[in-house]
């Protein structure tokens, strides 16, 4: 089966990214991550859809909303990642594969604030990337494709 469309939903805080902490997550902003992500797609011939939002709810109705429309899903649920079970079983709900993707390493992270150590959402997705920065997008979007093809 050929993925046409894919969809990329962004969580809490992530709206921030290029102020937020940038020793931590860098000076890219998340429209410039964005385009990087729709340059990527464009060049395989892929639609895409990169929505953010903040709220859990918000997050659970895109996935809903999304599935009907995309082959795929990568979602960085941020710090819901770590706790939000109603993010997880969206996830599971769906019919379409969903990989997670982090900018950070939540292994090595957890070294210094254990609560990252544990992603109750990836248990439920195909792939989970960690700690690329933003080309982990790009490489959910492979990992996407593979689980796919
Ligand atoms: C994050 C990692 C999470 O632990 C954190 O809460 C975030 C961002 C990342 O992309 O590295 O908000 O998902």
């Amino acid at each position: 089966m050929s993925v046409r469309r894919i969809a990329v939903v962004n969580g809490p805080n992530l709206n921030l990214l290029g102020t937020r902490e940038p020793e931590i997550y860098g000076t890219l902003t998340l429209a410039d991550i964005e385009a990087r992500i729709a340059a990527y797609a464009a060049e395989r011939g892929i639609d895409v859809r990169c929505e953010q939002y903040n709220g859990e709810g918000q997050i659970i109705d895109a996935l809903h909303r999304l599935s009907m429309w995309a082959d795929g899903i990568v979602i960085n649920p941020a710090a819901y990642t770590h706790y939000a079970i109603a993010v997880r079983d969206a996830i599971a709900a769906i019919r379409v594969p969903v990989v997670e993707v982090h900018l950070t390493d939540l292994a090595e992270r957890a070294r210094s604030e254990p609560f990252r150590a544990r992603s109750v959402t990836a248990e439920k997705c195909v792939a989970q990337v960690s700690g690329l920065g933003p080309d982990s997008y790009l490489r959910g979007i492979d990992a996407l494709l593979a689980h796919i093809a």
